[in-house]
């Protein structure tokens, strides 16, 4: 198969309406974060077994299309001892692979920050591709203040995301392009889309630039949010009609699927944002979904709690929250459905 019909069958694979991906690529400190503010003790074997559970949840691939993994997690076997990429594919949903590693300040800037990982990118992602990896993601990150996001970090980041893509393209392999606009923080609706709307003029520029096929790419932005800590905060309505608003003047058409972040909302609030985007009136050029980890992951991971005997009962909310999202991609879902029994 030629290097354009692979990249093209991996977006087809991932723009499917009503799908989406789980990001289970978090760092193993950031692991140890989640887990600890359960109690769940932290090892390369418990690591193993939460994602193990996730990704043999019954009929998962129904609202799953990718997976992101973290290194550790595309070098071990699933439970079956079938390695997890591997058994992703048998269940018909794609092996992706975090690929930057992590974030370092920017010099000459209020401690803004770039991402790290450019250096031999060529030769892992090769690596990545022969061991199944068929997309791959890398993570900016911009806070939002009444003077950041500066444009010197607006411009640093721009060009690395931008040539990680087109590294990503050289090896057969679709990058997801995340500029996370940060939710902590005070700050507006308006401010926050000022910020995004800078951010995506700039990284579509430095895409051009780079030669990246925008047919291509996954774009994984945050959503146009008040800021965590702001009062009041702005409402379902409002942040999905600036999210829409932003992405219609930024994203050019040939992006086929923007799948967003969750960023810090809650499960409901990232479920509820997305169904209203779909419900607005307003014509969406492209698959809009969900690339979430805590949204998708926090419920399951409450049940769970570490211990065997609850498998089955966490696969049960992953899954429900799973089609929850899938339902909100399409907008057909309702905050009824939180209480209803009828999403099982
Ligand atoms: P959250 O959905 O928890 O923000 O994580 C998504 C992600 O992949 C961040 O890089």
């Amino acid at each position: 198969m030629s290097l354009t019909a692979e990249l093209q069958r991996t977006i087809t694979h991932i723009a499917t309406a009503g799908k989406g991906i789980l990001a289970a690529d978090e760092s193993s400190a950031t692991v140890t974060k989640r887990f600890g503010a359960l109690n769940i003790p932290c090892t390369e074997d418990t690591r193993r077994r939460w994602r193990d559970l996730l990704i043999t949840t019954p009929n998962i691939s129904q609202f799953i299309a990718g997976v992101i993994l973290y290194d550790e997690t595309l070098h071990q076997n699933a439970l079956d001892n079938t390695p997890f990429p591997q058994k992703l594919t048998q269940l018909g949903i794609l092996p992706g692979i975090k690929v930057d590693l992590g974030l370092v300040n920017l010099p000459n800037t209020k401690e803004e920050q770039v991402t790290q990982g450019l250096d031999k990118l060529g030769e892992r992602l090769a690596a990545y591709y022969e061991k199944g990896a068929r997309f791959a993601k890398w993570r900016a990150v911009y806070t939002v203040s009444d003077i950041l996001p500066t444009p010197l970090a607006i411009k640093a980041n721009a060009g690395m995301l931008a040539h990680y893509a087109a590294l990503c393209q050289q090896n057969g392999i679709v990058p997801i392009v995340e500029p996370e606009v940060l939710l902590e923080g005070s700050h507006s609706l308006e401010q926050c889309a000022i910020a995004s709307e800078n951010v995506l003029h700039a990284l579509f520029h430095a895409l051009h630039r780079h030669k990246v096929v925008l047919e291509h790419i996954i774009l994984k932005p945050a959503m146009v949010i008040s800021g965590k800590s702001a009062s009041p905060r702005a409402n379902v309505e409002a942040v999905a009609r600036a999210t829409v608003t932003i992405l219609r003047r930024t994203v050019p058409a040939a992006v086929s699927t923007i799948n967003f972040l969750s960023g810090g909302q809650t499960p409901e609030e990232a479920t509820a944002h997305l169904n209203a985007m779909h419900t607005l009136g307003v014509a969406l050029p492209w698959n809009l979904s969900y690339s979430y980890a805590r949204a998708l992951q926090d419920d399951a991971m409450k049940t769970w709690l570490g211990k065997t005997e609850n498998v089955a009962a966490a696969q049960k909310a992953f899954y429900r929250r799973a089609k929850l999202n899938s339902l909100a991609a399409t907008g057909k879902y309702t905050a009824a459905m939180e209480t209803e029994g009828s999403v099982a």
